[in-house]
């Protein structure tokens, strides 16, 4: 497999396929876009429903003790007061005063320039894979400008949330190249604030939920009461947040509208959280290669502990390569019995469970699997972005862009190809196949240009198999040939093998 060159070119390519076949545009594009928001095309909302579907159909359906959710987006504004989101949902932010650019402070950068022992001056970049050799080249430049003589130690990256107050003045912006201008960093809270109703005063101010994960603890009482649950069990709930991220960036990864998959999934307040918390560690991991991302892309990550909340237990996360750097994909953190807590404290409205067994009252614990649809969907396509050399039917090497999305994701299952449009025997059994196959999945079909263009064109959609009408299906036993994706062999198979291979490999 060839890919492209370096991973700023792979993630361009990518992006620019997204553009080109209807998966993902930017938001608002005809106005300029809108930078963090992005439109999901026919395709990418096809690929979007499939990721949802699958997690809402393993994680709820299939299981006997999660139930579903689906809560407001705008909460009572005491919701995010009780949760903490009021007083510390924030970003340290640094402000450009020159460029009115703004970074968030732990992913910019800095270093002393220190020749001969003496520091000389500062160097600035902003986070990527190769912060620390862009600093040094930074440092190395700085003092042959300066005409400094002498050894140049080696830069020591730091992030400007370490910057002491005497050298922020000296740091120059990225923005400018000058010092002079950066900002001490301050607290930015990311919450999107609205007004509900018809004043626009304090009184009325709302929030756009940063998260799902509360509307599970503000409605525990009424799933317990009414849902017919017994511990151990989970509330999941799909649904958009908002979080005003100071620096959107890589595509959909970090955007400001988003979707989470969320499941809170409560515990006896004497149980084995650790384990649990394995166990649904485990179960994320699994549950993502069920959806074809590869093993070797996945790593885990444990938050040291003191990094964590003063009440969390324990946070581990699915970590995913992504051609710009291993990045979070699935938080899993042990979250103690805070937040119902919390809710309890600031409602008055008490959040225990009734323990038949003990007839004990308790305030449950919850382990949380928390995760982005827009970052599963990125690291799929990531994942399954290919570029080959093929050879075409008369031999001659061609290119063939494939996205090698699992039969579960692939926007489209079968592409359904009559091999001539003007043979009305062969259209018919084409058009009968297409619209059987459609009552169940999402079906293609095609009838234009040469077979092997069309073949090539569902190779870039990632269809998984593409079936072709011929003259052997009319003329013989019925037959059709099937050519998979990723072998590009061909074989003959019959409609009834046909749903049964969806039936089996789509679930
Ligand atoms: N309730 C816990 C919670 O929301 P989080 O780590 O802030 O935890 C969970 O978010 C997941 O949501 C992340 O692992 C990521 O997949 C996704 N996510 C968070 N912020 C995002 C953003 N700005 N853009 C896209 N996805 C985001």
């Amino acid at each position: 497999m060839s890919t492209a060159d370096s991973p700023t070119d792979l993630m361009e390519r990518i992006v620019a396929l997204c553009k080109r076949r209807g998966f993902i545009f930017p938001s608002s594009e005809i106005y300029g876009g809108f930078n963090g928001f992005f439109d999901y095309g026919p395709l990418g909302a096809e690929l979007k429903k499939n990721i949802r579907d699958c997690w809402w159909n393993d994680m709820v359906r299939r299981r006997d003790d999660i139930v579903g959710l689906e809560s407001s987006i705008i909460m009572h504004p005491k919701v995010w007061e009780a949760s903490g989101h009021v007083a510390g949902f924030t970003d340290p932010l640094v402000d450009c005063k020159v460029s009115k650019q703004r970074y968030r402070a732990d992913q910019l950068f800095f270093a002393a320039v220190v020749v001969d022992g003496k520091t000389v001056g500062y160097v600035s970049a902003l986070e990527s894979e190769r912060t620390a050799e862009e600093l040094q080249a930074a440092a190395e430049n700085f003092k042959r400008k300066k005409g400094i003589q002498g050894a140049l130690l080696s830069v020591q990256p730091k992030d400007m949330t370490e910057a002491k107050p005497e050298e922020i003045a000296l740091i120059p912006s990225p923005a400018t190249g000058e010092p002079g201008s950066l900002t001490p960093p301050r607290s930015f809270n990311m919450m999107f604030q609205t007004n509900v109703g018809a004043m626009t005063d304090g009184s009325s101010v709302a929030y756009l939920r940063p998260e799902t994960a509360q509307g599970m603890f503000v409605d525990f009482k009424n799933v317990v009461d009414t849902g017919r649950v017994k511990l151990p069990f989970g509330i999941a709930q799909i649904g958009k947040s908002f979080r005003n991220e100071i620096t959107p960036r890589n595509f959909i990864f970090r955007s400001r509208e988003f979707e989470q998959m969320e499941m809170e999934y409560f515990i006896h307040e004497d149980a084995d959280w650790a384990k649990c918390h394995q166990e649904w560690i485990a179960w994320c991991q699994a549950w993502l290669l069920s959806i074809g991302l590869p093993e070797s892309h996945l790593s885990l990550y444990a938050h040291p502990k003191e990094k964590l909340a003063f009440y969390s237990k324990g946070t581990v996360d699915i970590m995913f390569k992504y051609p710009f750097g291993v990045q979070e994909l699935w938080g899993i953190a042990a979250r103690g019995n805070y937040d119902l807590t919390q809710h309890a404290t600031a409602s008055g409205k008490p959040m225990e469970y009734f323990d038949e067994a003990t007839k004990k009252k308790f305030v449950p614990h919850v382990i949380e699997p928390a995760v982005g649809v827009d970052r599963i969907l990125l690291a799929a396509l990531c994942a399954a972005y290919a570029e080959e050399d093929v050879k075409d039917e008369k031999g001659n090497v061609e290119k063939r862009t494939v996205l090698r999305f699992s039969p579960r994701l692939a926007p489209v299952k079968v592409a359904v190809l009559p091999l001539m449009k003007n043979k009305p025997e062969i259209v018919d059994v084409a058009e009968k196949l297409y619209r059987k196959l459609k009552r169940k999945w999402n079906v293609f079909y095609d009838e234009s240009g040469a077979i092997g263009r069309r073949y090539r064109r569902q190779d870039e959609i990632g269809t998984p198999w593409c079936v072709t009408i011929d003259f052997e299906t009319i003329e013989k036993d019925g037959t059709f040939t099937l050519r998979e994706r990723d072998t590009m062999q061909q074989r003959r198979i019959t409609e009834t093998e046909l749903f049964q291979l969806l039936e089996e490999r789509v679930y």
